[in-house]
């Protein structure tokens, strides 16, 4: 199976399904990194593996559908079989998702249905939770609310810093992310309404 991976920044994430890919944790090849982005370092990342990227500015584009439009032609011409957002800072329109259903998979550095949004680790830091963690899910028109696949929590200690947070949540995304990514593969996975049976 082809995968595209979506980022918009850093990319540790794409990295890490990459080195999983090329350890053999699951049988598919990472074909396309899709970018909105052109400061993201993870178009670095690409370049240096070996994985073709499409950089797509949003501002080219009379509106989202053709901005999208476009990145569909790319993910056809790739046969590409299993989307993963990682780190991509843009809602998808429901059209888009309708095509790929139940094929994007996101990672959240959080435990859902807390602390959506873009500033997860932050707002779970600060709120004061004694616990926190990541979620691998599926992808649906609500923003971080689809069908979760794998979660594993982390404590808060006291003495962390946010910093220290954000580190172990990052190891955390970089092995349970590939986890994931393996079960879509080996087709272990079934969605029933809001549950994810693994099998
Ligand atoms: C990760 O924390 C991920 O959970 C969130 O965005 C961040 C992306 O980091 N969705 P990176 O670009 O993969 O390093």
């Amino acid at each position: 199976m082809n995968i595209a991976v979506f980022c918009s920044g850093n990319g540790s994430n794409f990295q890490a399904i990459i080195n999983a890919a090329r350890s053999g944790l699951f049988n598919a090849r990472i074909t396309l990194m899709v970018c909105d982005n052109p400061d993201a370092y993870a178009l670095s990342r690409a370049k240096k593996e070996g994985v073709k990227a499409l950089l797509i500015d949003i501002k080219n584009f009379p509106s989202q559908e053709t901005f999208e439009a476009r990145i569909m032609d790319e993910l056809i011409k790739e046969d590409i079989g299993l989307i993963c957002l990682a780190g991509y800072m843009r809602l998808l329109l429901s059209g888009f998702i309708n095509k790929y259903r139940e094929k994007i998979i996101n990672i959240h550095p959080a435990l859902l249905p807390s602390f959506k949004g873009t500033r997860a680790i932050r707002d779970a830091f600060d709120y004061g939770a004694k616990t926190t963690g990541v979620t691998a899910h599926f992808v649906n028109e609500d923003m971080d609310a689809g069908p979760i696949i794998l979660q594993e929590t982390i404590k808060i200690e006291e003495n962390d810093t946010k910093e220290m947070l954000e580190e172990k949540i990052h190891k955390l995304e970089h092995r349970l992310y590939p986890e994931a990514i393996k079960l879509f593969i080996e087709g272990r996975l079934k969605v029933i309404g809001r549950r994810v049976n693994i099998s």
